[in-house]
């Protein structure tokens, strides 16, 4: 679902929804120095690869820091940055953090699926392989540069377009809102649990959320009748899905779970996950799936 849009504002309302989910000491800055700059994009991926970074940079500043977004306009003439880049008008994107860096031995893994210097049940080493992916899936490239004791920024080049922009707000206006009703999310994703909950909040839900099986038991089971909905990932660490759609619906029959898988469902899998979840969602997915989804569950 690629569109043409600004980035410009769109990062700036990024930097301040992604703000409200940082601990106090870390302090997020954004600075551009393009007025207006059109991509064509899918804003819900590369939400998704800003998150990942944030979280990442966050991760490394145990003790508090600095988060700079910047944005600048390249023009590649002959001296390209990458012989398979075009030449013509790109947009950098910085991410830049005053964490812990990255040592020498470890950055040439980072973009590796799975790698992770974190520990066991804290990093499943997916968030910048997902990132290099969608930065690929949109004819882009990603590096990065780090010093150990310093500081890492990450830079993402996308091509610029010429073609105008449908702003972001008014281009669908058919997305189904809530009525405020209660949505429980379980997530063990950070980065998805926090654009879930933004996106929910968007669309006039409230989100609460857990990142365990475990921890999404206990709450249910002590708030079952606040909740008029779940959202729940079908792979979790501590109990997988189904088994968690099940323990759920013994606790409140009525309530509608709706399952999201991280991979892409071949039919059968498909017909079985529904025997189980009242709907089903695919990663990533885009703030009109996900309020259809809830749409289609909520009956009122
Ligand atoms: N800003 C950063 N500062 C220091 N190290 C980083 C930074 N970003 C990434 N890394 C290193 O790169 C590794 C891989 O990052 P990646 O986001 O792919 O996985 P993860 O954060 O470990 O796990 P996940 O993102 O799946 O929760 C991290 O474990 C960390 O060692
Ligand atoms: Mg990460």
């Amino acid at each position: 679902e690629k569109t043409v849009f600004d980035l410009i504002p769109f990062m700036k309302e990024f930097v301040k929804f992604i703000s409200r989910t940082l601990p106090e000491n870390i302090k997020i800055d954004f600075e551009t120095t393009v007025k207006r700059c059109n991509i064509k994009a899918d804003p819900t991926k590369i939400q998704q690869v800003l998150a990942n970074l944030i979280v990442n940079a966050r991760d490394a500043m145990p003790e508090g820091g600095q988060i700079l977004l910047s944005t600048r306009e390249k023009y590649i003439v002959d001296e390209k940055p990458y012989s398979e880049m075009s030449t013509g008008r790109w947009v950098e994107i910085m991410v830049k953090d005053t964490g812990t860096g990255i040592p020498r031995d470890v950055l040439p893994h980072i973009f590796e699926p799975f790698f992770t210097t974190k520990g066991v049940g804290k990093g499943t080493g997916l968030g910048l392989s997902q990132a290099y992916g969608i930065v690929k899936q949109h004819e882009g490239f990603i590096e990065v540069k780090s010093k150990e004791g310093e500081g890492t920024t990450f830079y993402i080049y996308l091509p610029i377009v010429d073609a105008e922009a449908v702003p972001l707000t008014t281009r669908e206006p058919a997305i189904p809102q809530g009525k405020g009703q209660k949505v429980l999310v379980i997530e063990d994703d950070e980065s998805v649990r926090v654009l879930t909950i933004n996106l929910l909040n968007e669309l006039n839900y409230h989100a609460e959320a857990a990142s365990t099986a475990r921890e999404a038991l206990a709450l249910f089971e002590h708030k079952r009748d606040e909740f008029d909905i779940v959202i729940c990932d079908l792979v979790m660490p501590d109990l997988n899905g189904i088994d968690l759609s099940k323990r759920i619906k013994e606790l409140k029959p009525s309530i509608p779970v709706i399952g999201v898988s991280g991979y892409p469902l071949i039919d059968e899998d498909k017909k079985t996950i529904l025997k189980h979840f009242d709907n089903f969602l695919q990663k990533p997915f885009s703030i009109k799936a996900l309020a259809e989804a809830l749409r289609d569950c909520i009956k009122d």
